[in-house]
């Protein structure tokens, strides 16, 4: 049973949409780069692959890319797009997809959304599982801004705009934590939407994939490839899998 939150079908329609920034060449060139560079000539699996945000642009670079996916709504918008990319629903730290991949993948922070550390030690374990001798395990994550929390505080915004405002709250105890969305639409009307997580640091990770036999290859602050310094908000880190 996963912790997950689940991805419903109007979510899933309005996806691409309300994540447009996302979809933007400026964000979404740099990753598809990297990422074709590490698959090499192999095949390619996306955990969380959503609405094929990245895998399309990956397939259209010439990679053979599979997903795992929690959410039925979220692979049949892929399919509209693009139906020939295969893709088994289910949870990401435990499903399997045929075959051995030269590289898994997982971004947008959405390791997150497995709620228990031991969730989360079993997607790493479970992307190792995928991997030829020698693959990559690649991440895209957020570090947790608890530094913006002064003391008292109970939400920090990570975007404040005239359509939209989020903001986060986090428990630190459980390093549980909730976005809230408050979103206006054209009408005037405003709709609210939470997603819950889980929020990891980079050591963390690094015993996860320790635990999983992969060891640190890389660590940068973006898919630009800066360099990861105490004051990164986000990092990109690539483990291996023993040749
Ligand atoms: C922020 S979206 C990212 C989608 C896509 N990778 C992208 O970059 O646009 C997070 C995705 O994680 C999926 N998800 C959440 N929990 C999951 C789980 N336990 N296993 C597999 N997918 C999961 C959601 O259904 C959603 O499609």
């Amino acid at each position: 049973m996963t912790s997950s939150d689940f991805w419903d079908a109007e979510t899933a329609e309005r996806y691409d949409e309300t994540s447009a920034f996302m979809f933007a060449p400026e964000v979404l060139d740099p990753a598809v780069d990297f990422l074709t560079d590490l698959a090499g000539d192999g095949p390619a699996l996306e955990f969380a692959i959503g609405t094929g945000r990245v895998a399309i642009p990956l397939v259209e670079r010439g990679v053979s890319v599979s997903g795992i996916e929690l959410s039925q709504p979220m692979v049949d918008q892929l399919h509209k797009k693009r139906a020939d990319i295969p893709v088994v629903v289910g949870d990401m730290a435990t499903s399997t997809m045929p075959g051995q991949f030269s590289l898994v993948y997982l971004v947008w922070n959405s390791i997150g959304n497995l709620r228990t550390q031991a969730e989360q030690v079993a997607c790493f374990r479970n992307a190792a599982r995928h991997l030829a001798p020698g693959g990559r395990f690649v991440i895209e994550l957020w570090v947790p801004g608890i530094r913006r929390f002064p003391p008292g505080q109970a939400a920090v915004p990570f975007h404040v705009g005239r359509h939209h405002v989020g903001f986060d709250t986090y428990d630190m105890a459980t390093q549980r934590g909730t976005s809230h969305h408050y979103r206006r639409r054209p009408d005037g009307t405003v709709t609210y939407g939470a997603s819950n997580f889980r929020y990891i640091w980079p050591a963390e990770c690094d015993l996860m994939a320790q635990l999983a036999g992969m060891h640190l290859e890389q660590r940068v602050a973006d898919w630009n490839g800066g360099p990861f310094t105490n004051d990164s908000e986000s990092h990109v880190s690539t483990w291996r899998k023993p040749v």
